[in-house]
């Protein structure tokens, strides 16, 4: 494969999202096996923004718990139940998190400890239905704002995409 991995750390948050956006479109051409697509956003992420750790946490018992999916970074924690720590959060309430300073909110699970914010974005398979979430952690505070949640929740949207092109074949065959 001719694709470079890249880094987008010296554009603008939203160019920076764009690029990759763009990028993981021609790198998943004709995938839609979720681990698949999860691995490539978790090495396309971590490699082009140089961020602590990038990973999905992926819904085994609905409503319940997370296991951890592909990721990239330092041995992350196996298991979460929903409403525990950043993670469960996201997956009780589906809604994305912005921990500023993770030493600030309640629960928070370290895994790694030079963690210092965080962000989970939640991902919903073509029938809204709560997949996984799409965790990222990063050395330093405050890493994270509004720019990035709009630039994730946009990327995770590819689950939802490819899930509907994989049903809407399948009910035209
Ligand atoms: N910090 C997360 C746990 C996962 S790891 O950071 C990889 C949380 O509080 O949910």
């Amino acid at each position: 494969m001719a694709e470079t991995t890249l880094d987008v750390r010296h554009l603008p948050r939203s160019e920076a999202y764009d690029t990759i956006h763009h990028q993981l479109t021609l790198v998943l051409e004709g995938i839609t096996d979720p681990v698949a697509m999860m691995a490539t956003v978790s090495a396309m992420l971590y490699h082009g923004f140089g961020h602590l750790w990038v990973g999905f946490y992926r819904v085994v018992d609905e409503g319940r718990l997370l296991r951890v999916g592909p990721y990239q970074g330092t041995l992350g924690c196996l298991e979460i139940e929903f409403g525990r720590g950043v993670c469960g959060t996201a997956a009780a309430t589906r809604k994305t998190v912005i921990v500023h300073d993770v030493e600030q909110f309640p629960g928070h699970i370290a895994c790694d400890a030079r963690s210092r914010s965080e962000i989970v974005v939640p991902v919903f398979d073509a029938g809204g239905s709560l997949i996984a979430v799409l965790d990222i952690d990063s050395e330093h505070l405050g890493a994270f704002d509004h720019n990035d949640a709009a630039g994730l929740e946009r990327l995770v949207r590819i689950f939802a995409e490819r899930s509907d092109r994989v049903s809407s074949a399948t009910a035209a065959g």
